[in-house]
């Protein structure tokens, strides 16, 4: 069984908000962010975006910290004993393996995608961005998934990185990648976008993401912008609940939590600008899907003057926001086995080779198993393994887990520990936080499920 006490410690508040901050920005925010932005149209999802982070995503992300710091161990040993500290009788633990192992999956597909982006890294490096035509980015993306190899062998190098990080202890891994990557990626990308603006149309940009003159409300607009909230903030999976944990007892969480989801929509929304500026600049198709950033992009580096060292510098800071996300997928899969007593890098390395294994039903969705639909005789015709696991993932488990986090939080723990443990003072933000937690959160939910089982 864990020993609180022996639970290691970030070494400070703003060592925490980076390190979280960098859990939470991710391909979420870069790839996924804008490619679901630019096929909803723009405005319109980026508003629905924003109420969806602030109304549910955000309270929730406050409300998984805060189960973290109350239970100090690995997300289920953690709710397993605030479970049996409330008297309550519902199965706490289990509703966060789900997410714990669901994780896993997403490391699966998350560490193709970062794959791609470390082999265009390797590609700017010999040259291979200058003065491309759109016929040679399709070639090059095709060439990547040409057979399931190479995108084998880089999201196998991903994961391995990964594995390196999460082996070592928590200071001198989790901890010291997201101090060194995290600044690092804030340079580059304010740098991105600079440069965005000048050679780009960063008129044309702004105006599709903010002008909201002519939104067109589909049931699937509503779903993909509440669904990217999650996904965004890491909510419902138990790897925010794990940095709660690893969180100093000197973290005031409101004003962090402030900072962190300030600083993931801050990435949105500034990657956003930068890759719609090259997108309107360019003629670049918006609503290109799933490829935007890596069928589309390209055309617009390109074309520019030192094309190349732009293009190395966007996919170095894919990579880096991705591999700070990565480490908190395992993160709690690790803490849980080091309670068990097996030591941290045998774990790291146990459940990265699990999440090779998705890895490689994603490879082999991209390439030869294009047409392979396992669950075609359900009715799912179309539906990749990659498509199944971003599915299930996304619009199950994220929604699933925060559901029953805000139950938690709001009704199981104790209103007066709760505000204790924030810490927070009994104002009139605690108490709108806390009935947003108890009701709106649930029910916004519950009606989302209900909502899209009618489509
Ligand atoms: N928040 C991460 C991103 O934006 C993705 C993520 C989701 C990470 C779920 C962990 C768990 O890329
Ligand atoms: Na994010």
């Amino acid at each position: 069984m864990s020993n609180p006490n022996s639970l290691p410690k970030f070494s400070s508040r703003l060592a925490f908000i980076l390190v979280t901050a960098g859990a939470a920005v991710g391909l979420g925010n870069v790839w996924s962010f804008t490619y679901v932005a630019g096929k909803n149209g723009g405005g319109g999802f980026v508003l629905i975006y924003l109420l969806a982070l602030a109304l549910v995503a955000a309270p929730v992300f406050m409300a998984e910290l805060l189960l973290g710091r109350l239970g100090k161990a690995s997300p289920p040993t953690s709710l397993r004993s605030l479970q049996k500290q409330s008297g309550s009788r519902l199965p706490w633990a289990p509703a966060v393996w789900l997410g714990v192992v669901s994780q896993i999956v997403i490391l699966g597909y998350y560490s193709v995608i970062a794959g791609q982006a470390m082999h265009y890294i390797f590609v700017s490096l010999t040259g291979g961005f200058s003065a491309v035509s759109a016929e040679d980015v399709a070639a090059l993306d095709s060439s990547f998934k040409a057979g399931p190899l190479l995108p084998l062998v880089w999201s196998g190098l991903f994961c391995a990185a990964t594995a390196l990080i999460v082996s070592a202890d928590v200071r001198s891994g989790l901890e010291r990648a997201g101090k060194l990557l995290m600044p690092a990626l804030f340079i580059m990308l304010i740098g991105l976008v600079i440069y965005a603006a000048l050679v780009g149309d960063f008129a044309a940009a702004t105006n599709f993401m903010f002008g909201f003159s002519d939104i067109t409300l589909t049931p699937r607009v509503v779903m993909e912008a509440v669904g990217q909230a999650f996904f965004t903030l890491s909510v419902g999976v138990g790897g925010i609940m794990m940095y709660g944990a690893y969180m100093g007892d000197n973290v005031r969480l409101p004003r962090a939590v402030l900072w962190i989801v300030a600083m993931d929509l801050l990435v949105a929304i500034v990657a956003g600008l930068a890759v719609f500026s090259f997108v309107f600049g360019f003629d670049v198709e918006p609503a290109a899907g799933p490829g935007l950033v890596f069928l589309t992009l390209p055309i617009a580096f390109g074309q520019l003057p030192a094309g190349s060292i732009v293009a190395c510098i966007f996919f170095t800071l894919l990579v880096f926001a991705a591999i700070t996300s990565a480490i908190s997928m395992i993160a709690p899969a690790v803490q849980r086995m080091e309670e068990s007593g097996i030591a941290r890098y045998k774990s790291a390395w146990l459940v990265v080779s699990i999440a090779f294994f998705f890895s490689f039903l994603t490879a082999m969705s991209l390439t030869d198993w294009q047409h392979v639909f396992p669950l075609a005789a359900l009715g799912f015709d179309g539906m990749t393994w990659f498509d199944l696991m971003r599915e299930f993932t996304n619009n199950i488990v994220l929604p699933v887990g925060a559901f029953a986090f805000a139950l938690m939080v709001g009704w199981g723990v104790g209103r007066d520990r709760v505000r204790a443990a924030l810490p927070m003072e009994d104002t009139i933000f605690f108490a709108l936080w806390f009935q947003v937690v108890r009701y709106l959160v649930p029910v916004a939910i519950a009606a989302l499920f209900v909502y899209s089982l009618g489509l």
